[in-house]
């Protein structure tokens, strides 16, 4: 394993950063990395948001559920699927837009937006910064697209703060190989088979050093998909002008 790749498998969430801002160059250079992902078809259908605003921070950190390292970091991003440009450019021409307000589209949006911020996250800790997504921007779509001023056709997808870590919590233990990795076609019985990650899982949540939890990684993904949550995203996309057909 070479040195990229292990420091790839130390990743944490942080989410205790000190009070320290990002340099320039270090801003300048994780944009560098995001912006240089694959993009399918290479339609590069997303947008980062920076912000820099210490009230809009507050605004938007308050809509997430994880206000202290939003608000308390080096950097927030914001990052959007965006088809907004192409939405221009076929209307600039006179074209329809049902190639662009469906459903695969809409897919290759995220799917363009996440690699990115991917990269992001890699290049961030590359340099020994911490970061944590923050999905919890979709806790309030409608108010975050009002805040950001996001025209039709774009999603705020989630956002990314980066900073200095302050503390880190242990690596958390990945569904083992024989559950996600397979050859040929998919063992139904093995993938599903979760009795021995049960274990793994339930020891790291009960020993780590904060946070401590009796469950295990079965158990809290019954009650996370046993909700409904954000069931309003779908109706937000159609008022994007996202057909989801
Ligand atoms: C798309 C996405 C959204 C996330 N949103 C949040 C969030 O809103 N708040 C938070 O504290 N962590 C968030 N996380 C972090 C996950 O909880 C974390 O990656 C997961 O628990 C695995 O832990 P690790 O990253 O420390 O390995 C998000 C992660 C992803 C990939």
């Amino acid at each position: 394993m070479n040195d990229y790749i292990k420091k790839m498998t130390t990743h944490v969430s942080v989410r205790d950063f000190k009070d320290i801002p990002l340099s320039p160059e270090t801003r300048k250079a994780l944009l560098t990395a995001a912006r240089s992902a694959s993009s399918s078809h290479f339609v590069q259908a997303f947008s980062i948001i920076e912000i820099t605003d210490k009230t809009l921070r507050e605004e938007l950190a308050d809509i997430t559920g994880s206000a202290p390292y939003v608000k308390n970091t080096g950097t927030f991003y914001v990052f959007v699927a965006d088809l907004y440009r192409q939405s221009r450019l076929l209307i600039e021409n006179n074209k329809k837009l049902d190639g662009l307000t469906n459903m695969e589209s809409l897919i290759v949006s995220i799917v363009d937006t996440s690699i990115a911020a991917q990269n992001m996250a890699l290049a961030a800790e590359s340099m020994d910064l911490g970061i944590c997504y923050i999905g919890g921007i979709r806790n309030d779509v409608r108010k975050v697209s009002e805040l950001l001023k996001l025209p039709k056709y774009t999603f705020p997808l989630f956002g990314l703060t980066v900073g200095v870590p302050a503390s880190k919590n242990k690596v958390k233990p990945r569904l083992l190989e024989k559950n996600q990795i397979s050859e040929n076609y998919y063992p139904h019985e093995q993938f599903a088979d979760l009795k021995e990650y049960e274990k793994v899982s339930k020891e790291y949540y009960s020993s780590r050093e904060s946070n401590q939890k009796q469950t295990s990684w079965s158990e809290s993904n019954v009650a996370f998909f046993e909700e409904i949550r954000r069931p309003e995203i779908a109706a937000f996309l159609k008022e994007q002008g996202f057909q989801l057909n």
